[in-house]
């Protein structure tokens, strides 16, 4: 008989106006709940959270981290799995301010020396927050105090680094002689996961806690490494800068002993990593050094082709960074894919995938085809030299290729993106989507005459960092709106690819406006994105935003857009595949409190509840259990912002969107 025709997905709900309040905005229909915000008690170590609570080290390691951002489900078993997780999530950075609410704010925040317990508190706010999260009977849910899975990672934990990097003379310091293991992951931004049940969290702003005041070598001033002082001033805990003992001198890079194992000159080499973590089992987190060393902001496996290698996306979120792409060097193997739950060992499957490989940059030509290129020891830059040579560095030097991860590709020849911040893989088709947020040095003709592509930092800059020229996937100067571009490829392994903008942000009234936005849609600076499969070879694309440009934000808070991809399609002469007469297709979700972005995002299986992150509110009760629909806040100033994550829900139980 014949095949019964595809339903075409569609959304069914109705874009919302813009916000600008206290609360989380949602459609009709749709209630939104608060859960987990920072500060919660994971454990009877830690007490309730309060607004006059004064936070301890010990209080803060047994409760949520601050500044929610990228996260992921982990399902105990396939019959719960959209009732009952793991939830992972990443607390990139912290708001001194409310972190320090009931002492009147941090002591010492900008000069002097800060107190060792409120540095230790500090650290234990970053990290990794796994709790487990189920749903109740009334629909609501709640996170499991005690669950034995309920775990903190933070910027003190100790961790393997495994890979090329692993075991050089790169990452030699005072605490690992051997070059094998450091302490901390720092600044997470967003996340990603792996088939095998593990969770990916990825180390952005990392460089800003460290200070060099001498000794700088080529990668500090590419990645900016401070000097003077960091960013909350943690190595001034330590004492005498001179002394390398005790636990906050890693936070000074200067050199001062006689070699690198006598202090911690390389421990900014140990940062600037893809994590993995098995959010199942008590082992540490490990550093997957092959991924390549940079500002990651986040990492999203490509489509599992059975016998072909294992790939994984990645962005640098600066001005005129670029984009990767890690192939495997072992072939997938369906038996290892859905390794959820147990005592089992995923982390050896994740040795097995992502410690053998080669990273590649990303070319976008201006004709609408790419190519990867090859970080490796002997790959030909584009001046005909030997990477390896062209970068200083020893024949065979891998470890040093990846340390200088961002040097390597500026002499390859990579495309200078536009901030490249989420990424997200349609499994079926294999297309990839990802945000450029936005980029302030963009100029039409690269105006700043000493930028240069081309592996010399000429103006001190680093390179990569001085105003670029508009490009074909970049054609925006000074852009403010951002854009989504998407990618396909003819199979993992391929070293080419096509692509296309897929959005162009920008205020309705902008004449920019090159997607055609109107105020129902409008919207600048796309950061979290997910490509929610729905079956069929049909999914919806979830857009959250991350804007600081007037033209949008003087009309509405942060917010979260969906369109389906397969409703809309490239014309003729069109800049993007969404154009003025797509305006319908694209729509509003959900609107954040004032002063938040929006970031972190999935559904549960059975696509019911949407999981997203308010993560830097301004003023924002986030009480806990609270159902916020619609979200109303006192605006007393005795409250301290929380972010957190919150769930939304049909009213009547149904998938969302849809
Ligand atoms: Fe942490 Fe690039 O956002
Ligand atoms: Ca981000
Ligand atoms: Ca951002
Ligand atoms: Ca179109």
């Amino acid at each position: 008989g014949e095949l019964p025709e595809k339903t075409a997905l569609a959304l069914a709900f109705e874009s919302i106006a813009g916000s600008m309040t206290d609360a989380v905005v949602v459609p009709e229909g749709y209630t939104a709940q608060v859960l987990i915000p920072w500060g919660t008690p994971l454990n009877s170590m830690a007490p309730n959270w309060s607004a006059d609570r004064q936070m301890t080290p010990q209080i803060q390691a047994n409760s949520v981290g601050m500044h929610h951002d990228g996260m992921y489900h982990f399902p105990l078993n396939d019959a719960d799995a959209s009732s009952d997780f793991l939830l992972s999530l990443n607390n990139e950075y912290i708001d001194q301010g409310a972190l320090w609410a009931p002492q009147g704010g941090a002591t010492n925040a900008s000069s002097g020396v800060r107190p060792a317990d409120e540095v230790r508190t500090e650290i234990n706010a970053h990290g990794v927050t796994i709790v487990r999260v189920q749903k109740q009977l009334d629909g609501t849910w709640t996170h499991i105090p005690n669950s034995p899975y309920n775990r903190r990672f933070t910027s003190a934990t100790p961790m393997e680094l495994s890979g090329p990097v692993a075991g050089s003379q790169y990452v030699v310091t005072a605490y690992s002689t051997d070059g094998t293991k450091t302490r901390g992951t720092n600044n997470n931004c967003a996340s990603g996961y792996t088939p095998w049940g593990t969770y990916l969290t990825c180390e952005e702003n990392w460089p800003e806690v460290f200070v060099k005041d001498n000794g700088r070598e080529a990668d500090d001033n590419r990645l900016d490494i401070p000097t003077g002082r960091g960013r909350y001033g943690w190595e001034t805990a330590a004492g005498d800068p001179s002394e390398v003992g005790g636990e906050f001198a890693r936070f000074n890079a200067t050199p001062r002993g006689a070699t690198a194992a006598d202090d911690y000159r390389n421990e900014p080499r140990t940062f600037g990593y893809i994590v993995e973590i098995d959010p199942y089992t008590n082992t540490r987190a490990v550093k997957r050094t092959a991924l390549g060393r940079f500002r990651h902001e986040g990492c999203w496996p490509g489509k599992l082709v059975e016998g072909e290698p294992v790939v994984f996306y990645s962005g640098h979120d600066s001005r005129n960074e670029y984009i990767y792409k890690f192939v495997s060097d072992a072939v997938w193997d369906p038996a290892d894919a859905n390794r959820a739950g147990g005592n089992y060992d995923r982390l050896a499957i994740g040795a097995k995938y992502m410690d053998q490989g080669t990273l590649y940059v990303a070319k976008f030509n201006a004709d609408g085809t790419g190519e990867w290129l090859p970080l490796t020891a002997d790959a030909t830059t584009q001046d005909g030299q030997r990477l390896s040579s062209a970068l200083g560095l020893a024949d065979d030097d891998l470890a040093g290729v990846i340390i200088h991860t961002c040097d390597a590709a500026d002499l390859m020849g990579a495309t200078p993106m536009d901030r490249p911040e989420w990424g997200t893989v349609d499994p079926v088709s294999g297309e990839v989507y990802m945000t450029l947020t936005n980029n302030t040095d963009r100029t039409a003709e690269g105006t700043d005459p000493t930028y240069s592509n081309g592996g010399s930092d000429i103006d001190g800059l680093g390179v990569g960092y001085a105003s670029a020229p508009v490009n074909a996937p970049n054609p925006r100067a000074d852009n403010e709106g951002g854009q989504v571009i998407r990618w396909r490829e003819p199979s993992p392994e391929e070293t080419t690819f096509e692509w296309e903008v897929f959005v162009f942000g920008a205020a309705a009234t902008d004449s920019d406006n090159l997607s055609g936005l109107t105020e129902l849609n409008q919207f600048a600076s796309p950061d979290g994105l997910w490509y929610d499969d729905r079956g069929d070879g049909q999914g919806i694309l979830w857009i959250e935003t991350d804007n600081g440009y007037d033209g949008v934000a003087s009309y509405t808070n942060d917010q979260v857009l969906a369109v389906v991809p397969s409703s809309v399609s490239m014309n003729e002469g069109d800049a993007a595949v969404i154009d003025a007469s797509d305006q319908a297709q694209l729509k509003r979700f959900a609107v954040g409190p004032n002063g938040c972005e929006v970031t972190g995002i999935f559904a549960t299986p059975d696509k019911t509840a949407l999981f997203i992150n308010i993560q830097h509110p301004g003023n924002w009760p986030a009480d806990p259990g609270a159902i916020m629909q619609p979200a109303t806040n006192a605006a007393s100033g005795d409250v301290r912002p929380r972010a957190s994550t919150v769930v939304i829900q049909k009213a009547d139980g149904g998938q969302i969107g849809v």
